[in-house]
């Protein structure tokens, strides 16, 4: 019998398997197609302080192995979440979740993050500074170290819960801005979001999606997280979460290798609902064609 145990920041999960924010909503279409609380725990719906109508439609553009978004964290706003979402999660879901979480300036990132930490379904804050599609917030923060770091402090200053910081590939240097997150007192790093990607349709010569450019995500991205990922683990003692194309248990087991403490798994829920549940199950007889008996053994084992 393998162990498919993992921890984060104290948090023991299951299984290191996290459909990834965005692509799972709060869970409750997925309940509905299979028992959820098989995975590892999730990550909800990118929140903000007040609610977003999102960007202009299209929002979406298909691309070889893989798609672009520019949903610009269309969401109901954090007092909506607590109110509502979180209550009728407790309905079926019965571990704590990951609090997925935007902003437009340091403040709303306290601010969404203060009203959260009083909710004991939160197991950690996944502040995500890396959104492509928003201009004024999100990717703003996690190009700079400094801004990056300023956000994971004002953060920090408000919550007793572990903060993890989601980073954009889109920089020059992912380990600095890592490295800075982790010295302004982040518990963990979340990596990698979308990559800016942009298509142009043939017939009208214009942009496909409304907003020009958006986060291409899927498969082809895999190998670009592998490398983050296992640069970032370099440059940090905290954990990382590893996201970017995964989409089978073998793909897991590579993110782990590469440094990953849990995996995230984002586009492949939208072609595929049942992906997650399938990675679960798969990785027991994965881990055993490879010797691998306890999964938390493998982290950072390519280095
Ligand atoms: O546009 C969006 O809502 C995407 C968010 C993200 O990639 O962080």
């Amino acid at each position: 019998m393998v162990d498919t145990r993992v921890t984060l920041s104290g948090w023991e999960l299951d299984n290191p398997v996290i459909p990834a924010s965005g692509t799972f909503g709060f869970g409750r279409e997925f309940a509905e197609l299979y028992d959820i609380n098989c995975l590892g725990t999730f990550s909800f719906k990118g929140t903000t302080l007040n609610p977003r109508f999102g960007n202009p439609t299209p929002r979406i553009a298909e691309c070889t192995a893989g798609m672009i978004n520019s949903v610009g964290l269309q969401n109901s706003g954090v007092d909506e979440v607590i109110a509502v979402q979180l209550p009728a999660m407790k309905e079926y879901f019965h571990k704590k979740v990951i609090a997925n979480v935007s902003g437009f300036s340091v403040e709303e990132y306290a601010e969404t993050c203060r009203r959260l930490d009083e909710c004991d379904q939160i197991g950690i804050f996944e502040v995500n500074v890396s959104c492509p599609n928003v201009h004024g917030g999100g990717l703003s923060f996690g190009t700079s170290p400094e801004a990056a770091a300023e956000v994971t402090k004002a953060v920090k200053a408000v919550t007793s819960k572990p903060v993890y910081i989601k980073l954009s590939p889109n920089v020059t240097d992912i380990a600095a801005i890592a490295k800075a997150c982790e010295d302004a007192g982040a518990d963990g790093i979340s990596l990698i979001n979308t990559l800016l990607g942009m298509r142009i349709d043939l017939k009208s010569k214009k942009p496909v999606i409304a907003n020009k450019m958006g986060g291409f995500s899927g498969s082809a991205i895999f190998p670009v997280a592998v490398r983050m990922v296992y640069q970032v683990y370099e440059a940090v003692k905290v954990p990382v979460i590893g996201m970017g194309g995964v989409s089978s248990a073998e793909d897991v087991i590579e993110m782990m290798l590469a440094g990953a403490s849990a995996v995230q798994i984002g586009a492949a829920n939208l072609t595929d609902p049942f992906v997650c549940r399938d990675i679960v199950s798969d990785l027991p007889a994965v881990m055993e064609k490879y010797g691998i008996n306890k999964l938390s053994d493998i982290i950072g084992g390519a280095h």
